[in-house]
């Protein structure tokens, strides 16, 4: 299929093939490289399509080889030739059967030698490379990644279009809250002293625009959140933003899991064909201990606690939980192995004071690192919980805080998933979450954050909690996980303005405070909010996963470092002292 015709080039460098032998054509590009072989020139031409091989031949055309032979990488050239079928043939890509015999040759632009090579395994540097992102930029594996994500952008547009959502954009300098991460802040020039913030997501916006009756909602739009960084996290990233009027939560998840399986079947030809799996949050933290768990591989959480009791080992007496998983077919760990794995739990940033291991020996015997403690039959019961086999390890740990252990054992069970090869980056494993608590205390507050958002409604039945227990309370709210990673989530809104200001009391906002940070939307809902509610995808993690990629940033045009800057253009930047007076600012470092 012909890609393109333009004035400088009637074909793109990835289309030609045997069935082109015999055409003049004029392709337009950039050298990936040229090789002289006796008297014959061998340039490869590169452009977003491919790369075509162009032949220039000294005993034809003694000038023009002689130009040929000058060219650098990444110089622009146009070349004009015959397609020829190619003797000896590359069967590595779709252009390797032919090459052109070139009669013209155009240097369109010189290039400086770069700085790493525009290769898929290429030479540079991760800071090299973002400096000059536009370079990078250039190898195929990184365009793959945006022609991807333009692809799913593409096929979310249409499915939701099919689904009669409307896309409406919303302002991007809009009003700082505290709740939630941190705002980016933009000073007001004509309105000295006050600062827009940048939207962490068009939460109010959308729900506005349900009271609008706008019905169905969307945008695919950034957000920007002022947090720590990792490899999930940006500062300005994108969100499949949705929203939609008179739904319950079973509408809400049926639509976007049609929408997930869409882009897969369309994108990468993957057919999910049963349902997504559902799991309540407690359920998860209890069998997994995240909220986002990787549903590729089992090795589920056993608690063992009331079997551990009373044998004289004080540190499992006077734990509140003990929770193991069992690794089949690793009981012939070595000793080393082990210590690895101990040396995993203790790490800071997983926070184990230590690791019990218990092995079920192939002869049906057990040793563990608490043999003094367990006799062989207390040891079987352990065993029976877990369901292990001979041959299996149990991998074992206690602490006071429940919470914290089971999150401590899920970063070992997701270590043991990778030492195993169980997070195979080709196999999608989605799950719901639902049922998520509607408040999270913080010790450190000594108060109660909405877990999701203030906007989150409570479950019907769970209402009668929300004075007496407020911890107890359900929401109505519900994540998207696959293999391990948080794509999105969402919740059905509160649209009473009575539970509405409950909640903010409850959140410990006084109503004056309330009225300030969330006015406008507490005085919409006196003007008929229809029920609603909604959620959001991440989409560079949803094209990340699709790539199988182990950070968003791969997946992004022009990125931020784990430091938030953008190193190809410096920012952020100073800025001078003029621009800071007309702002009424002073810089107190
Ligand atoms: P939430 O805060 O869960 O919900 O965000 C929705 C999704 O956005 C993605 N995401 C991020 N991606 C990259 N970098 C970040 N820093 C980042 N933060 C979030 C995640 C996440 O699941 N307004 C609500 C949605 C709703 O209730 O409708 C919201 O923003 O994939």
């Amino acid at each position: 299929m012909q890609t393109c015709i333009d004035m400088y080039r009637t074909r793109t460098c990835g289309e030609l093939n045997i069935a082109n032998v015999g055409e003049t054509v004029t392709l337009a590009g950039w050298v990936q490289k040229a090789r002289k072989m006796g008297g014959m020139t061998f340039v490869d031409i590169r452009d977003r399509y491919g790369i075509t091989q162009i032949v220039f031949n000294e005993d034809i055309n003694t000038e023009l080889c002689g130009q040929a032979n000058k060219l650098g990488r990444e110089w622009v050239i146009q070349v004009t030739g015959k397609v020829a079928e190619r003797s000896s043939k590359n069967k590595n890509i779709p252009t390797g059967e032919i090459e052109i015999i070139a009669d013209k040759l155009e240097i369109l632009n010189v290039a400086e030698v770069p700085p790493f090579t525009i290769e898929d395994n290429t030479d540079g540097g991760d800071d090299l490379r973002m400096q000059y992102r536009y370079l990078d930029l250039r190898r195929n594996c990184v365009r793959s990644n945006l022609e991807l994500r333009h692809k799913i952008a593409f096929e979310i547009r249409r499915f939701l279009d099919e689904q009669h959502f409307l896309e409406v954009e919303t302002p991007v300098l809009i009003k700082s809250t505290p709740e939630g991460a941190r705002d980016f802040v933009v000073p007001s020039r004509m309105n000295p002293g006050q600062f827009y913030a940048l939207p962490q997501s068009p939460q109010q916006f959308k729900q506005l625009l349900m009271v609008a009756g706008f019905d169905r909602y969307f945008q695919i739009v950034k957000c920007f959140r002022d947090e720590d960084l990792r490899a999930d996290r940006q500062p300005e990233f994108t969100q499949i933003d949705c929203e939609m009027s008179f739904v319950e939560q079973e509408d809400v998840l049926n639509i976007f899991e049609a929408m997930i399986k869409h882009i897969f079947k369309y994108v990468k030809g993957i057919d999910f064909k049963d349902p997504f799996p559902r799991m309540t949050w407690h359920e998860c933290m209890r069998l997994y201990g995240s909220d986002k768990p990787d549903m590729r591989f089992g090795m589920t959480f056993v608690e063992l606690k009331d079997l551990t009791e009373g044998h004289g080992f004080s540190v499992f007496d006077n734990a509140k939980i003990v929770v193991g998983i069992c690794a089949e077919g690793c009981a012939e760990y070595t000793r080393k192995q082990l210590d690895q794995l101990t040396d995993f739990v203790k790490k800071p940033q997983v926070g184990a004071k230590g690791l019990v291991y218990v092995k079920y020996e192939k002869d049906g015997s057990f040793k563990s690192s608490v043999d003094k403690f367990y006799a062989q039959e207390d040891l079987k019961k352990w065993a029976d919980r877990f369901n292990a086999k001979p041959g299996d390890l149990m991998l074992i740990l206690c602490g006071d805080d429940v919470n914290k252990t089971r999150k401590q054992m899920n970063e070992l069970r997701l270590e043991m998933g990778e030492r195993l090869g169980l997070r195979d980056k080709n196999k999608f494993a989605p799950l719901w979450v639902i049922d998520f608590p509607l408040f999270e205390w913080s010790e450190e507050d000594s108060r109660f954050y909405a877990m999701h958002h203030p906007f989150t409604s409570p479950k019907t039945e769970d209402i009668q909690y929300l004075d007496s227990d407020p911890g107890r309370v359900r929401a109505n709210a519900y994540d998207l996980a696959m293999n391990g990673v948080e794509l999105g989530g969402g919740s059905i809104r509160i649209h009473d303005s009575k539970l509405q200001n409950k909640m903010f009391q409850l959140l410990g906002f006084t109503p004056e405070k309330a009225m300030d940070q969330f006015g406008c939307l507490i005085n919409a809902f006196k003007y008929g909010a229809p029920p609603h509610g909604g959620l959001a995808f991440g989409l560079d993690r949803v094209v990340s996963m699709l790539a199988g990629l182990d950070s968003i940033r791969d997946c992004i045009a022009f990125p931020k470092n784990n430091a938030g800057r953008d190193v190809m253009i410096d920012s952020p930047s100073a800025i001078d002292e003029a621009q800071l007076k007309e702002l009424c600012l002073k810089i107190n470092l």
